[in-house]
Parts: structure tokens; C-alpha cells; sequence
């Protein structure tokens, strides 16, 4: 089967809109084509990629429940963390190959000191359009100014609850404030792009729904309700009975809204409606019950320099020991070339190919999402 891509849509290509006129969408100075490109990286489906999302750091200054244990996991290694020259010159590679978006994520990438010199570098990089960071905002005041002028184009904050109580019982740690304190000043400042990540689960936020919904009408974000994923090491959310579709929610939003508007939004933003005079936009992510598959643009990189192909998989293509013998940049394409040849067609089949290699729970490399960047 062939996925037909003329559905495409990417904020960072496609939409014209941002959240304030104060800073470009995209990065004007490094804009267009890579100047000597390479053939572009597609899979047997007809998926072209041109998203990476790479993980900075597995460590995280939170602890949400759904994500790790409160001690943390097995962290790896300094050494086999890649460094930011690395992770500079693997996106230098990427670009040849046409890819156009980069988003930082982690663990929580403001815990590594370097990361303005990593958006920088990105920013940078002929024929890098946009650089992200997904954060838990925690750390985002100290170095917002100096991201947006390294280059930053978007910032996507995770917040699964407004009551102090409920953030603490959900990240173990305290910091609501903080948070919402970072989601004001990316906007003051001019992020082009600030959207708020909440993963909503039955019975703990589900209730908060509509309280966020209420924020996008006088705040120039995207709030995006995601569907809960079982990743987290010991598997204490897999029971199901947190679990909240995106359909309910869609369902839900069409009841508090009977006049929303669907607008544009990015791949991911499967579902992304504007309620009619509000400022920001809603989306809602169907990470679990994955429709957006056949969308699929997306190249994940972990911290210690694995690719993934998917999220659901746990197939790794080892980019580490090509990038420090110094390959060329064929070299470094050709390893994304075999990994994403081999995706599957979409998030269950990888999942039902992973869950057949795998004899139990332990076998897996990587037990929180925190190792693999969301
Ligand atoms: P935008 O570029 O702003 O759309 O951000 P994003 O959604 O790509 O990135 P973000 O880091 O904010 O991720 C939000 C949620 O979407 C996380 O829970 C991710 O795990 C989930 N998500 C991102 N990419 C995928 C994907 O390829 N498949 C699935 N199933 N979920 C994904
Ligand atoms: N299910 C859904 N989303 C998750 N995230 C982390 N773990 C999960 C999970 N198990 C989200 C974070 C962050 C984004 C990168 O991924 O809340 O917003
Ligand atoms: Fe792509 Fe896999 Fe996510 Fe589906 S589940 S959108 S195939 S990464």
C-alpha cells in the first residue's frame, strides 16, 4: 500500500499563521533547499520523512507518574550521550536529505547546559526551516530569551493539570506556577509557535478539559489534548482505566463548541479546531489509537545516538559509531536509509513485530519514555 501524501500539512511549510507577529514562523536566514542535496528519505509506503525529533538527555527534573519511577531509570552514560558537535553535524546530514523540522526533546532537554549552542547549531544548518523544544518549563525562564535569539522557532510546554495539588500528585515534584509562568513569558517574548501538551487520562484531569479549552480564548496557543501511551517501566497505567480516546474528545469538544471551526494544524495535530473568536487553537493527538500513521513524517534519534522509526518500536539502527569514525554524510544517510526501509506501515504493526522479538518486559532496552524523546 502506498500512503497518499497529498494530505501533507506542516505548520513549519504549509501554514502561514503563527501565534504573533513579533518573530518569523520559520527561519528565514537558512531557509530553502540544502544548497547540495542528497536523495530524499522515504520509506516502501510512499512516506517521505522531513521531521526529526531528537533527545538531548534521558534525565528529567520531574517525575510524572506515567513516565518513570521517583528514582528515575538507568540513565546512560556521559560518554554515550551524543555531544552537541555530533548531534550538530547528524542534522547537517539530515538537511541534505531534505529534512526540514527539528525538534529538541529529552528526558527534558533544558537540563542540558548546551542546549542553546544545539538550537543554535540547528537554526543554523542550511535548509533547517524550524527548530522546536518540548519542555516541561521548569527551567524555561532562565533560558528563553537566549533561545529565541539562538534561533528557537516553537515551544511546546507539558502541563497536565492547573490545580498545584494535582501537578504535584501527577509530576511528584511541585511547580504549577512555574510552568504556567513559562507558557506567558514564550508568548510576551514572541515565540512564533507556544502550545501546550496535556496528556489526558480518565479519572485524574479528565475534568479539566473544558478549564483548558478556556485558556485559548484569550492566549495565542495550541492546547493539545494527547491520548495516553503505556510506556512507563513498571507498566502501572496499562490497565486501560485512564485511558481517554481522542474520538470522546473530539465528541466532547463539538458539545461545549456546536459552532468550532477546523483549522490547520501539523501531522500530528490530527484533530485541530479554533472556536470562533478565541486567539489559540485545540488539537487533540491520537498517539494511542494512532490514525495519523498514514501521516507519518517523523524520525526519532535518542539520546545515545539510536534511531527509531517508529514510536511503537523498539527496532534501534545504531548512528553512534558511524558519526564518531567520522562517516560522511552518505554514510550517516545511509544508516537512516536501512531504518526507515524497514519501518512498518504503521504504529500497531510495529508494535505486533517488536512484540514478537521480545520474550518479556525486560528484554526491552528502553522501559520510560524519557529514553526514547516521545
Ligand atoms: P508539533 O510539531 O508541534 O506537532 O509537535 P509534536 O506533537 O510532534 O511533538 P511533541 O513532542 O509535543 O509530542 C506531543 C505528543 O505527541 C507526545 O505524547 C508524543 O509522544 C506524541 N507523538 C509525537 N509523535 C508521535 C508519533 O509519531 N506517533 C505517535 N503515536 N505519537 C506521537
Ligand atoms: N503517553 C502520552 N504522552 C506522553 N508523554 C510522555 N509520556 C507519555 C505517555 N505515556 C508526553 C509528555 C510530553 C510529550 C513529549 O510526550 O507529556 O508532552
Ligand atoms: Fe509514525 Fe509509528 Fe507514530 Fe504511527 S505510531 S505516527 S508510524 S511513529
Amino acid at each position: 500500500m502506498l500512503y497518499n501524501d497529498s494530505s501533507f500539512r506542516d505548520e513549519a511549510v504549509c501554514d502561514p499563521q503563527s501565534n504573533v507577529v513579533a518573530a518569523p514562523s520559520s527561519l528565514p536566514a537558512t531557509a530553502g533547499s540544502h544548497p547540495s542535496p542528497l536523495p530524499p528519505l522515504q520509506d516502501q509506503f510512499g512516506r517521505t520523512f522531513d521531521y526529526v525529533r531528537i533527545a538531548v538527555t534521558e534525565k528529567c527534573n520531574l517525575r510524572c507518574t506515567y513516565c518513570m519511577p521517583e528514582e528515575g531509570v538507568d540513565f546512560k552514560k556521559g560518554e554515550q550521550i551524543l555531544q552537541a558537535d555530533e548531534i550538530v553535524r547528524v542534522i547537517g546530514s539530515l538537511a541534505r536529505m531534505g529534512i526540514k523540522k527539528v525538534r529538541f526533546t529529552g528526558g527534558e532537554p533544558l537540563v542540558r547546559k548546551d542546549i542553546v549552542k544545539l538550537v543554535e547549531g540547528a537554526a543554523s544548518t542550511p535548509g533547517i526551516k524550524s527548530v522546536h523544544l518540548t519542555t516541561n518549563g521548569i527551567l524555561f525562564s532562565r533560558y528563553a530569551k537566549d533561545l529565541l535569539s539562538a534561533g528557537l522557532t516553537g515551544v511546546n510546554i507539558s502541563l497536565d493539570s492547573l490545580d498545584a495539588d494535582k501537578f504535584q500528585r501527577i509530576t511528584r515534584r511541585t511547580g504549577v506556577e512555574k510552568v504556567l509562568d513559562s507558557i506567558r513569558l514564550a508568548l510576551d517574548l514572541g515565540f512564533p509557535r507556544v502550545k501546550v501538551n496535556i496528556v489526558l487520562m480518565r479519572g485524574f484531569n479528565e475534568d479539566e478539559f473544558p478549564a483548558f479549552c478556556e485558556l485559548t480564548k484569550d492566549m495565542g496557543v495550541t492546547v493539545r489534548f494527547i491520548e495516553f501511551m503505556p510506556f512507563d517501566a513498571h507498566q502501572i497505567w496499562e490497565s486501560g482505566e485512564h485511558f481517554a480516546s481522542a474520538e470522546n474528545m473530539v465528541q466532547q469538544l463539538h458539545t461545549m463548541y456546536p459552532g468550532i471551526g477546523e483549522t490547520s494544524g501539523t501531522r500530528t495535530e490530527h484533530h485541530i479546531f479554533q472556536v470562533p473568536g478565541y486567539k489559540g487553537k485545540i488539537a487533540i493527538i491520537p498517539a494511542f489509537t494512532r490514525s495519523l500513521c498514514g501521516n507519518c513524517s517523523r524520525i526519532r534519534l535518542t539520546a545515545d545516538g539510536k534511531i527509531r522509526n517508529c514510536l511503537y518500536s523498539d527496532d534501534e539502527y545504531d548512528l553512534r559509531p558511524v558519526v564518531r569514525a567520522n562517516g560522511s554524510d552518505d554514510e550517516v544517510a545511509s544508516v537512516f536509509r536501512k531504518a526507515f526501509h524497514e519501518k512498518a506501515k504503521d504504529g500497531f504493526e510495529s508494535k505486533k513485530r517488536s512484540s514478537v522479538k521480545r520474550v518479556n518486559i525486560s528484554d526491552v532496552g528502553r522501559v520510560s519514555m524519557t529514553q526514547i524523546g516521545g
